[in-house]
């Protein structure tokens, strides 16, 4: 068979050892034949492929981005975008695509799907946010990268007598603020889920330091939304700017920079900030990311000829599984409670009760 591959939307670790788990599979047990678009969707709009052999792949497992590189090009905004996709596909004579990418890029591979093309999906973000799976590819290595940084900042920040307020990435949900500030040790931990009063956080950090501990530790998700409103619900995400990507999002950041002033302003505690940003999602995948991206890519393949179109490898429980693609990209998987509720047994009751899960 013939099968297309590409990746789109923000880069993640274990992009490459999918498209390396794909090939293999497709060579050693189906005869397949590959070709890599380049650069997302604009690879389809704008015909730019290499082709994707067992050489191609060598050597790929460890390495961080993407060798088929990428891009936020949303064919649907383009006139007749998914005609020349399709169009493309066929000039190739391709006869099954698989789209690795977050909801934005699945999305446009539904569309294609509706259209008639055979497509396959593998849920990747280092957001954790896709429906329909428990885990995407990626968020593992940003939240142990994420870990280790809050793990640096503790003892800086004991040693000065500090409160470090850490941004970590995202977008609208705080998986990877919950999963780290936990597993960091954080003080308080704020996400877009919750609304959260800037003078509870004050206070919290303020007790803790009456309390004889003489730093604090803060992590807030980069899309958590901040007022200084007498009714927390009215916060909104801070932006870089106002322009948007062509899928209608906006770049967030800049949340912990005003935070820290705000709890300066309150509590007097020199206050210093961290935002990690693409560190992120640079360099090697987790060992956990790998083996997960690799039964993702066998997943797909496998699924590529089990005629199983329009659907997207998953993991539930420990099992590979194939979803509708229409189910994951219905809506964005925010903090279940149960997360949440690791956070609030952890946390200073007031915090939880307050900020962190309090309504
Ligand atoms: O979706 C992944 C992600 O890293 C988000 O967490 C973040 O908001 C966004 O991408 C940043 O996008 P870009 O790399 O285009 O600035």
């Amino acid at each position: 068979m013939k099968v297309g591959i590409l990746t789109g939307g923000g880069d993640c670790p274990g992009l490459n050892a999918v498209i390396r788990a794909v090939v293999r599979k497709g060579c050693f047990h189906y005869e397949d034949e590959f070709v890599g678009f380049l650069e997302g969707w604009r690879g389809l709009l704008e015909d730019k492929s290499m082709p994707l052999d067992l050489s191609s792949v060598g050597g790929i497992l460890p390495r961080g981005g993407t060798i088929l590189r990428t891009s936020r090009t949303n064919p649907a905004k383009k006139a007749d975008g998914l005609e020349r996709c399709i169009a493309t596909l066929k000039r190739h004579k391709i006869e099954a695509l698989i789209a690795i990418g977050g909801d934005d890029t699945l999305s446009v591979a539904q569309q294609l799907h509706e259209k008639g093309v055979s497509v396959v999906g593998v849920p990747k973000t280092i957001d954790n946010d896709l429906a329909g799976t428990d885990f995407t590819f990626g968020f593992d290595t940003a939240v142990n990268i994420a870990t280790e940084a809050i793990d640096r900042v503790h003892t800086t920040a004991e040693a000065h007598n500090r409160v470090m307020v850490v941004e970590v990435m995202g977008r609208d949900a705080g998986w990877i603020a919950m999963y780290s500030g936990i597993a960091g040790g954080a003080d308080v931990i704020l996400i877009p889920e919750i609304p959260f009063d800037v003078d509870k956080v004050a206070e919290t950090i303020r007790l803790r330091h009456a309390r004889g501990r003489y730093f604090s530790i803060v992590v807030v998700a980069e899309g958590a939304k901040f007022s200084t409103d007498v009714d927390p619900k009215h916060g909104a995400p801070i932006v870089v700017d106002m322009g948007k990507d062509e899928f209608g999002h906006a770049r967030l950041g800049g949340i912990a920079a005003i935070l820290a002033r705000e709890i300066e302003r309150r509590t007097n505690f020199e206050t210093r900030t961290v935002v990690l940003g693409h560190v992120q999602r640079g360099g090697s995948p987790s060992a956990f990311d790998r083996m997960l991206a690799t039964r993702y890519g066998l997943g797909a393949i496998d699924m590529v000829h089990r005629n199983e179109f329009g659907c997207m490898a998953a993991l539930r429980g420990n099992k590979i599984v194939s979803v509708p693609l229409a189910d994951a990209i219905a809506k964005n998987r925010t903090v279940d409670q149960e997360t949440i509720d690791v956070a609030s047994g952890i946390l200073d009751k007031l915090t939880t009760d307050k900020m962190v899960v309090g309504k």
